[in-house]
């Protein structure tokens, strides 16, 4: 059994995440590789499949939706598990009074199920930390920052839950097929 863990992250919070669930799924014995969407060379070598973005403005990252819609007939034949990390701060509704996994994104949500057949999608916390975002995000980010409501609604800080997301990893290792490696 050998298992891709494979992420999009533009600061590192995801890649933490990935390869935290990648640790814990070795602890139950698996092979796993851990790698950036647009590194991935051998899809096939894989038995089973774990894929996450970070989220940005409600979307999972361009790279990511690439992997998974380039790949979907292969992933569409094994095990997949998707997670998204987004949400930053310490509550878990927004001012509507929604749940926060809810409504965090990604938009394509939809599609990606159509695509992979997930065996499940989950939302974690994520991180935000605005030193290192570049690019267009690092501007949409500062733009954003000039508001109050905004720095308040996301403030900066390692949100990831390692509890939640230990248990989730373990689940998968549960759940993966006892082939041999
Ligand atoms: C400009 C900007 C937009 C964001 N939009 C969302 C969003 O729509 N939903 C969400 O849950 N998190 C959003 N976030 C938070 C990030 O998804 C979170 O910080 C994530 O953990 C970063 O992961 P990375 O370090 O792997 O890029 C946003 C952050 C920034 C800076």
């Amino acid at each position: 059994m050998r298992v891709l863990v494979a992420y999009a992250s533009s600061t590192g919070f995801t890649k933490g995440i990935a390869e935290f669930v990648g640790e814990r799924l070795r602890e139950h014995g698996t092979q796993v590789d851990v790698q950036g969407v647009d590194s991935v060379k051998n899809l096939a070598g894989h038995d089973a499949f774990v894929i996450g973005s970070a989220l940005y403005n409600q979307h999972w990252l361009k790279e990511a939706k690439s992997f998974v819609s380039n790949n979907r007939a292969l992933l569409s034949t094994r095990p997949v598990w998707l997670f998204s990390s987004g949400p930053v701060g310490t509550k878990t509704t927004d001012a509507q009074g929604r749940d926060l996994s809810d409504v965090s994104g990604p938009k394509e949500i939809d599609e990606l199920r159509e695509a992979v057949k997930p065996r499940d999608h989950r939302v974690f916390f994520g991180g935000l930390d605005g030193s290192r975002l570049t690019g267009a995000i690092g501007f949409a980010y500062r733009m954003a920052r000039r508001s109050q409501a905004a720095r308040e609604s996301m403030p900066e800080g390692d949100f990831r839950d390692w509890k939640e997301i230990e248990s989730w990893a373990n689940g998968i290792a549960e759940a993966l097929p006892t082939v041999p490696a």
